[in-house]
């Protein structure tokens, strides 16, 4: 079924690139990347990752981007028309993908609200030991946590419901530029504490010797994560892209916004945590449990604590909407269904589907030694992104080559074919394979 006409549209470039880069900029930025950075070489790590994203990441968003907008439907509908029918199984598996990711990120994006209206509240943990005791608490009961999901994927609902222009557009570009000044605002902060410079050093100072094998994966990993590719989101937004924008411009602009917040999210959370005297080493319970004490610390620690959630929030609504709106291009491309209806059905399919993962957390709902949401992120990030990773790299190196050689300029045409046909399928074929232990 032909689903092009009557589509809605980014008003504006700037639309675009701010709803993409609002994609893009997560959870997987600002409390991912700053502690994976910390533990895998300082600036090594940063330096390798920013040659990923550019050398890999950003390639593969340009192939979606051209689908996206050849296809100019919902993920299925493009690549059918794009590529070929043979090619709808990818857009299925990213569909699919889009919304298992959907369904535990919802729990994770309630956790940051619950944080900020604590941190409003002035009732988050001063002490490590306390703060790491109301952290488990929260998690470990049910109620609350699918209360929170709920509630973030009610505002999801509520932006994605009004469609691209009046939604996700509108939302995208008045918080993503609040989110950038709030996250400088918070880095200035925090540089500027005595005792900053250990922390900085911590996470930048660049640590050769860890880099190896291991280290070059879970760069390219996080790059994918970061940059939502693999699983139609980019393909999706392009599809909203009038014929005669400019496509490699705002892929650039949107690797960039991208590297930018979640290096200046270590600039935050580094040197605050060691001008107090904590560990750095906290891997993922760092924004939950270190940060609230961290800031408790500090003068008007609460209010910064609140701000510092807010990103979190922002961030994480920003990468659901889009998520969010890949489900329903399909459904109401494919299926005819209003946005409203759409949109209904699929944040409770995916509110459904969470509800798992929300109690899996606290523990009593693993798999073979793993919580279930750790299983969903497994499936989604580490099998269906990759393999949906290559098949954008191959499909821009050999399937709609012939669009892009009309799209991008002479050089940079040459170079990313090069990139898509070899370097992109061997690297990921590599994380694939190498990074696929359980
Ligand atoms: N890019 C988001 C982050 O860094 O948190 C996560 C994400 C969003 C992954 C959308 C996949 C996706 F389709």
């Amino acid at each position: 079924m032909s689903d092009s006409a009557s589509r809605d549209q980014f008003g504006s470039r700037i639309g675009f690139i701010l709803a993409s880069a609002g994609s893009a900029v997560g959870l997987g930025n600002i409390w991912r990347f700053p502690f994976v950075a910390g533990e895998n070489g300082g600036a090594a790590f940063v330096l390798i990752y920013l040659l990923l994203v550019f050398a890999i990441g950003m390639p593969l968003m340009l192939s979606e981007f051209i689908v996206g907008r050849h296809g100019a439907g919902n993920p299925v509908a493009s690549l059918k028309r794009a590529c070929g029918k043979s090619f709808a199984p990818l857009g299925i598996m990213g569909i699919l993908a889009c919304l298992i990711i959907l369904s535990f990120y919802a729990v994770v994006g309630g956790w940051t609200i619950k944080y900020t209206l604590d941190a409003l509240m002035g009732s988050l943990g001063t002490d490590v030991a306390s703060a790491g005791k109301a952290f488990g608490g929260f998690i470990s009961s049910p109620f609350s946590v699918i209360a929170f999901q709920f509630l973030f994927i009610a505002v999801s609902f509520g932006i994605v419901v009004r469609g691209i222009q009046g939604g996700i557009e509108k939302f995208c570009t008045i918080f993503m530029p609040v989110l950038f000044v709030l996250l400088v605002v918070l880095a200035v902060r925090s540089l500027t504490l005595d005792g900053a410079m250990e922390g900085l050093l911590f996470y930048l100072k660049p640590d050769f010797s860890k880099v190896n094998s291991a280290m070059i994966l879970s760069a390219l990993g996080q790059a994918f994560f970061s940059l939502s590719i693999g699983v139609s989101v980019m393909l999706t937004y392009g599809s909203y892209l009038k014929k005669d924008e400019p496509l490699v411009g705002p892929a650039f602009q949107i690797c960039l916004l991208d590297s930018f917040v979640a290096f200046i999210a270590g600039l935050v959370i580094f040197p605050a945590v060691f001008a107090f005297g904590f560990e750095p080493g906290q891997g993922p319970g760092l924004s939950f449990v270190t940060l609230p004490v961290v800031f408790s610390k500090m003068a008007f620690g609460g209010f910064f604590a609140a701000i510092f959630f807010f990103l979190l929030v922002i961030s994480a609504l920003t990468s659901s909407m889009s998520m969010l709106e890949v489900v329903c291009a399909w459904v109401t491309g494919e299926h005819g269904w209003s946005r409203k209806r759409a949109t209904l059905a699929v944040v409770t399919v995916a509110f459904l589907m969470g509800v798992p993962s929300a109690i899996s957390v606290g523990g009593g709902l693993d798999i073979a030694g793993k919580s279930f949401l750790d299983v969903m992120d497994f499936v989604a990030s580490k099998v269906m992104m990759p393999i949906g990773g290559i098949g954008f790299a191959l499909i821009g190196g050999f399937v709609v080559s012939g669009f892009a050689k009309e799209e991008l300029p002479e050089r940079i045409y040459s170079v990313w074919r090069f990139l898509c046909c070899v370097v992109a399928p061997v690297a990921i074929g590599w994380i694939f394979i190498s990074g696929l232990t359980w």
